[in-house]
């Protein structure tokens, strides 16, 4: 069943009905200002961290499950309304929701009153903009009575959401006009504070909830809005909010915008005040000027969409699917830009208080991100290291407002160095950029430990070759990609975390999965080092990448797959000898992409039992077969339900590890099926199966144990947005940056007659036409630059000139 329709034209998805099956969500903001808005209107803002500046209260796991957010009411007579539907719920005439590139435009109608509302982040400003129209489609004049409502946060959304004693007694707003300045603690050692303005002039307002609403009264039914009138409430104390009362009368046909603005504003510690705790509201004023006609709204909507096309043109691609163009050309790299904003901190799943940037997430979402902005993409690359440990380890999260390395969350996580060098390598293959390592970035956060940023891939190298186990595979410390397979954590105490408790150096247990990393992200380390000319270290670190293939070849495989892990006692993980969990699908996933197994028959073997063991038709589950009990020794893996997540989800950030694989061994086919089978734009059909967004992905797909099989999790927020991108744009599209250019090589299902790719990259655009005539899923036969044939397949920067033309015979 279908909740909408994708409109590709406009770059938008357009929801039909208020009641999807979860809440269905987009994101506002590309730098530092963000909102999250739902297709209700729900959701809520913050400035560059979630948890410490947090502009508007939401409140998770509520009932009914998505309330709180930017909500428009109006009055039209008796009958109250919501353009969303939410909170009021009154029925409405005519419903749509269209989601689009930064911004989501929410229209409903009732009774011949239709209300569109348009939100966005203007691209140069730290706001959110509502922009709202009323029109009157009936043939009688109507007099209604609007009323703005948000709820403010007290900045620190975690303390907010808990510290009642102290909250319920610090909150303080001015009123100036029409804007409503929120700013508790402001008199104390925050320099900031929020508002929310309109450019109305106002008939009433609210700063305080409970006047707004009434006591025993909530969202749904305030009381203000049903009185026709506001209380001209000043908030001391309690839960301030921002309520504007607008009257507005309209004629027959007549339209009535209006503009609302929630924003943020910083004021040097000497400019706080203009009085005894009055704020100096300059900052504010200068930003409110830029939003107060109609065309300046519809400039800032305009440069925002301008800027996605610009983003959107880096890589495109048109084949004879549909769906799979628009999954490429919008939504996926859509997704790739929020995750690399947000990493794992805000969603409707993560409650932007408990993770900030990870390590590894954050390595990872560069795959899928560092064509967009590549400088940005820089930046990160040095935030990340600057926050390693000298010995080359990581802490697992850091915090987005700080950049520093955030201990609650944990270290000792033994994948964690080599992601650094995926990203590192990702960034340097799109730019060419070598220059970015000799950045000096710090150790620790701490200058006195900075070196250059080269000498931080050296150390994560090393930290793998350092911390080996019995069968000289890498040690798993407290987890390796999967943080839930924790070796050494041993926990037998309700509510402990597995990510932190126990001894995190296990001398014992071990990790084939780091050891495929190793393998691949090695690899990619020498041809670095090659590159720079330092041949000696290069060889070196061959010899390395040599031992722990063998190591794998060896110790790592099981007969017909690959092995996941050996456990503090050194029993295997993921082997036929286990009772349960016999088979994961990370190793043969990694290894292969590494290369391992690809000349021997493994990768093939390892590729058929994923096929028979763990593939289902929603995708393929991580092991099998699933926990059924909890294992002490294997940690938090075991204390999912069987289908659940990683006891034998379908996790869909592996899934295109084996898409990826499959492309390895030549499998174009078989790589295409199992991209598909995880795309949301694929499932939208489903959708009260799938349940999440048809135009995100979600972390995870409940698998064939689960009762709910089939029905996803988690959406947008998941380290598939960019696996998934890289693996279509790069192992089946076949277009790869390479360190000395483009690499044109395809794996694709056979029956695929021709596709275009048009790549920018490294400043020049290239058209890129494949032909398949010989129906192959795999081999360029014949490599045409500017209709000159060429040998290879490497598009090297001195071939043609601004734009070339490129076409490739498969065969
Ligand atoms: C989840 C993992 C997550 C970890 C760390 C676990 O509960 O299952 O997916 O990575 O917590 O936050
Ligand atoms: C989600 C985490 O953000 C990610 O780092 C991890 O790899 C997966 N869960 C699997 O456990």
């Amino acid at each position: 069943m279908k909740y909408g329709y994708f409109d590709d034209n406009a770059r938008e998805y357009v929801i039909t009905t208020p009641e999807t099956p979860l809440p269905w969500i987009n994101y506002l903001g590309c730098k530092d200002f963000f909102g999250l808005i739902s297709n209700t209107a729900g959701g809520y803002d913050f400035y560059k961290d979630a948890k410490l500046l947090r502009l508007t209260r939401y409140r998770y796991n509520n009932v009914p499950y998505d309330t709180g957010g930017r909500y428009y009411y109006i009055k039209d007579g008796d009958c109250i309304w919501n353009p969303g539907w939410q909170p009021v719920q009154t029925a409405l005439d005519n419903y749509s929701c269209r989601h689009g590139m930064g911004y989501s435009v929410i229209e409903g109608t009732k009774n011949s009153l239709k209300a569109k509302l348009t939100a966005f982040v203007p691209l140069s400003d730290s706001c959110e903009i509502n922009h709202l129209t009323l029109t009157n489609e009936s043939e009688a004049v109507k007099e209604i009575d609007l009323f703005s409502f948000v709820e403010f946060c007290l900045w620190n959304a975690e303390d907010d959401a808990t510290n009642f004693q102290r909250n319920y007694s610090t909150g303080e707003v001015e009123v100036v006009g029409s804007t409503i300045y929120h700013k508790t603690e402001y008199r104390e050692r925050r320099n900031h504070f929020s508002f929310y303005s309109v450019n109305r002039e106002i008939a009433g307002f609210d700063t305080d909830r409970a006047s707004f609403t009434g006591f025993y009264h909530g969202l749904h039914n305030p009381d203000a809005v049903i009185k026709g009138e506001s209380k001209n409430s000043v908030a001391h104390g309690w839960s301030p909010v921002g309520s504007h009362h607008l009257k507005v009368t309209l004629a027959p046909d007549e339209s009535y915008t209006a503009i609302f603005v929630l924003g943020y504003c910083e004021n040097p510690v000497e400019e706080k005040f203009v009085a005894p705790n009055v704020i100096n509201k300059k900052p504010a004023e200068k930003l409110l000027a830029k939003y107060q006609k109609d065309e300046q709204v519809e400039t800032a909507l305009n440069e925002l969409k301008a800027y996605w096309d610009k983003l959107l043109s880096v890589y495109s691609v048109k084949t004879h699917n549909e769906k799979l163009n628009r999954s490429v050309n919008i939504w996926n790299q859509y997704q790739c830009m929020v995750t690399f904003n947000m990493s794992r901190s805000a969603s409707y799943f993560e409650s932007g208080m408990g993770r900030g940037m990870g390590f590894r997430d954050s390595s990872q979402d560069l795959l899928g991100f560092v064509h967009l902005i590549p400088e940005r993409a820089r930046e990160r690359i040095l935030d990340i290291a600057s926050t390693q440990f000298e010995d080359g380890s990581a802490y697992h999260q850091y915090q987005p407002l700080t950049k520093t390395g955030n201990l609650n969350v944990g270290s000792g996580f033994n994948d964690d160095p080599m992601w650094l060098i995926a990203g590192t390598g990702a960034y340097i293959r799109e730019t060419g950029d070598f220059s970015i390592l000799d950045e000096i970035c710090d150790f620790d956060n701490d200058h006195t430990k900075a070196a250059p940023l080269l000498e931080h891939l050296r150390r994560s190298f090393n930290y793998i070759v350092n911390h080996k186990g019995p069968h000289a595979l890498p040690l798993i410390g407290r987890a390796d990609w999967n943080d839930c397979l924790n070796l050494n954590c041993f926990s037998e105490t309700p509510g402990e975390s597995f990510q932190t408790t126990g001894p995190s150096e296990g001398p014992v247990a071990e990790s084939v999965f780091i050891a495929g990393l190793f393998v691949k992200y090695g690899k990619e380390y020498i041809s670095i080092l090659r590159h720079l000319g330092l041949n000696e270290e290069a060889d070196k670190c061959a010899g390395e990448v040599e031992l722990m293939t063998k190591a794998i070849e060896t110790a790592g495989w099981d007969g017909e797959w690959f092995v996941r892990a050996y456990d503090a006692y050194s029993n295997p993980v993921g082997s036929h000898v286990c009772e349960e969990g016999q088979i994961f699908i990370e190793p043969q996933g990694m290894c292969i992409i590494g290369g391992v197994g690809v000349e021997n028959g493994m990768a093939e073997k390892a590729l058929k039992s994923v096929e028979t063991r763990l593939d289902t038709k929603y995708g393929i589950m991580l092991n099998q077969p699933a926990y059924s009990r909890y294992h002490v020794e294997l940690g938090e893996i075991s204390s999912y339900p069987p289908g659940y997540k990683e006891n034998a989800g379908i996790f869909c950030h592996n899934n295109p590890w084996i898409a990826c694989a499959e492309t390895m061994v030549g499998h174009g086919s078989r790589a295409f099926e199992v991209y598909k089978k995880t795309n949301p734009v694929f499932l939208e059909e489903i959708g009260e199966i799938h349940r999440t967004e048809p135009y995100a992905y979600c972390q995870m797909v409940a698998g064939k144990d689960a009762p709910s099989f089939g029905e996803g999790k988690n959406s947008w927020l998941t380290g598939t947005a960019a696996w998934t991108f890289t693996t279509i744009s790069q192992f089946i599209l076949g277009v790869t940056p390479d360190f000395d250019g483009l690499r044109i090589n395809p794996c694709i299902p056979k029956e695929v007659e021709s596709y275009d790719v048009v790549r920018k990259f490294r400043g020049k655009t290239y058209n890129i036409h494949i032909e398949n005539p010989a129906h192959v899923e795999k081999g360029v036969k014949e490599f045409y630059v500017d209709g000159e044939l060429h040998s290879g397949n490497l598009i090297t920067p001195e071939m043609g000139g601004q734009e070339v033309d490129i076409r490739v015979i498969l065969g």
